[in-house]
């Protein structure tokens, strides 16, 4: 049994993929062809073709749609050709990276599909300490290319995640390669476009698409880390006194712990992802969790990438239902998790057992940063729209075997989520509703307000001069 398996999966992958599709539509299918004809690079394929198949695909299958044809192209300037087309038919359009989105309609769509999956390319400048990336790559491509030189970037945590939808939906960076909604293709730096440049950075596909990124580098020695999985209830008590001491008195930054509470394969088990950025930690540290009885522990010396690779074992690579939702919290939460948290009370008195209908998975993964982590970067970005506080984001997911649930698990998520806000606002602590909720963690019907806050005026501001035209409107995801 593997931690990330109980983190993220537990799904049986045997309702896979169904490959038979007919929501096709003359309009769209005339748009599809037009591309193909504009388009000098790359080419439109449609449902049936191995290589349709290969750019559609995604992660879970619940957010999929079956698009009348979906398009790789393979330079920027082919990028803009697209959107013209798409901006001047109004042809509803989707953009994939990594294709991780987890809502309907994020990355996928009716009309045309857009796979940026020949973005490949990856430049390493080693003087200038940077490297320039595809956003048609997976993080696992990225560490793998630069491990050999020893260093690495802040990419993904898990396998299979995209460079595109994880940086525009938060991530650090010091350049971006955009295609605009004309079809225009631009440079984006702090210098040179400042409005751009704070927009994409959590802006997701609001502002256009973007082809590279260019992200600083940093030396990348082994670590020491791996997954602990508890399964005793005796013991949880414990491993959430650990958590709490680790949140309040640890502030060396080379310390990283995920937690995990999770519902997978018919057992509920808590579990800590540690990693220290160097051979050996000082004593104290992970102490507290080490001793804790576990039937896992796979802590070692070991690469980054081996610690990544290791940690993504067992993810699958499609799942047929996942939702996920996000809450902000700060130590205190732990308290509350592991009062709610039982193996008999999966989910704050929802309804949700582990007998539910298909629930293959129910998960929360908070995720306790430094108070110190925003404090690194003080260029304004889209998300997070403040930096008084460093609230740290906890996925909440459910996975679900049989699409007729759908429904029904995502009134239950949604739900959690709201019993855990009430819950940490009767206890005084209303400042967690109005904090920055994480774009690539917030359910699908977010209000973008909860989102971006006091920047959504001038993120509209700025699309409404980048895209008076709103063709960036015919792709979803959080829309301003
Ligand atoms: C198994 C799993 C593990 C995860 N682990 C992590 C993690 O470790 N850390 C973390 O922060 N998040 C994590 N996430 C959440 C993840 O960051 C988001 O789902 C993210 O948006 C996925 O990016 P993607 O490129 O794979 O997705 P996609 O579905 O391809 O894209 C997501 C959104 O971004 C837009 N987009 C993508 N690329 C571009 C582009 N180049 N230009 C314009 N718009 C674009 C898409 O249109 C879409 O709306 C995880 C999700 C899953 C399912
Ligand atoms: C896509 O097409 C397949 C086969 O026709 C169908 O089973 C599936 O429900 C369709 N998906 C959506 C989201 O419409
Ligand atoms: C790498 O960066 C250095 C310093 O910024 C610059 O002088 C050099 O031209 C870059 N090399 C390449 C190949 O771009
Ligand atoms: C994040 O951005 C800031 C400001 O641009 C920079 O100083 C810092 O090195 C970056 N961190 C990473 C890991 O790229």
């Amino acid at each position: 049994m593997r931690a990330s398996l109980l983190l993220f999966s537990g799904i049986p992958l045997a309702l896979a993929v169904s490959t038979s599709h007919s929501n096709s539509n003359e309009g769209y299918a005339s748009v599809c062809a037009h591309i193909a004809s504009d388009i000098s690079s790359g080419s439109v394929y449609y449902p049936g073709s191995t290589q349709y198949e290969e750019m559609t695909h995604r992660y879970a299958l619940s957010a999929g749609e079956n698009s009348t044809c979906a398009v790789g192209p393979k330079t920027s300037w082919d990028v803009g050709r697209i959107l013209r087309v798409v901006g001047s038919t109004r042809t509803p359009f989707a953009v994939q990276s990594g294709g991780h989105a987890q809502h309907r309609g994020f990355s996928s769509t009716r009309g045309v599909h857009i796979s940026l999956r020949n973005f490949r390319s990856i430049v390493y400048n080693s003087t200038a300490k940077i490297v320039t990336i595809g956003t048609g790559l997976v993080w696992d491509e990225v560490y793998e290319a630069l491990d050999p030189h020893g260093v690495s970037v802040a990419g993904g945590r898990v396998a299979g995640v995209g460079v595109g939808g994880l940086t525009l939906g938060g991530g650090n960076v010091t350049a971006l390669e955009l295609v605009k909604p004309n079809g225009e293709v631009v440079q984006v730096t702090e210098e040179g476009q400042p409005d751009l440049f704070f927009a994409l950075r959590g802006g997701l596909n609001n502002f256009g698409i973007v082809t590279a990124i260019t992200l600083k580098v940093f030396p990348q020695g082994p670590v020491w880390g791996g997954a602990i999985v508890y399964s005793d209830p005796a013991y949880f008590s414990k491993v959430a006194a650990a958590t709490s001491r680790f949140t309040s008195q640890v502030t060396d930054p080379k310390a990283n712990l995920l937690r995990g509470y999770s519902f997978s394969n018919g057992l509920v088990v808590q579990t800590a992802i540690i990693l220290y950025d160097a051979p050996s930690p000082p004593p104290g540290v992970f102490d507290d969790f080490l001793k804790i009885p576990s039937i896992q522990n796979t802590i070692t010396t070991q690469s980054f990438l081996s610690f990544f690779t290791k940690s993504s074992a067992g993810v699958p690579d499609v799942v047929p239902g996942i939702y996920v939702c996000s809450a902000n919290f700060l130590q205190y939460l732990y308290y509350l998790l592991q009062a709610s948290f039982k193996s008999s009370r999966l989910s704050f008195g929802t309804g949700i057992t582990s007998k539910s209908k298909s629930l293959t998975f129910l998960g929360f993964t908070p995720e306790p940063f430094l108070s110190t982590i925003l404090s690194h970067n003080t260029t304004p970005s889209a998300y997070p729209f403040t930096r008084s506080t460093a609230y740290c984001p906890m996925a909440l997911s459910v996975g679900w075997a049989d699409p007729a649930d759908e429904a029904f698990f995502s009134g239950a998520l949604k739900q959690i989520t709201r019993s855990i806000e009430a819950a940490l606002v009767a206890e005084g602590h209303g400042d967690v509703t109005a904090a920055p909720l994480y774009p690539n963690y917030a359910f699908g019907d977010t209000p973008v307000s909860r989102i971006y806050g006091s920047n959504l005026a001038r993120m509209t501001e700025i699309k409404g001069r980048v895209d008076p035209k709103d063709v960036m409107g015919l792709t979803g995801g959080f829309k301003l």
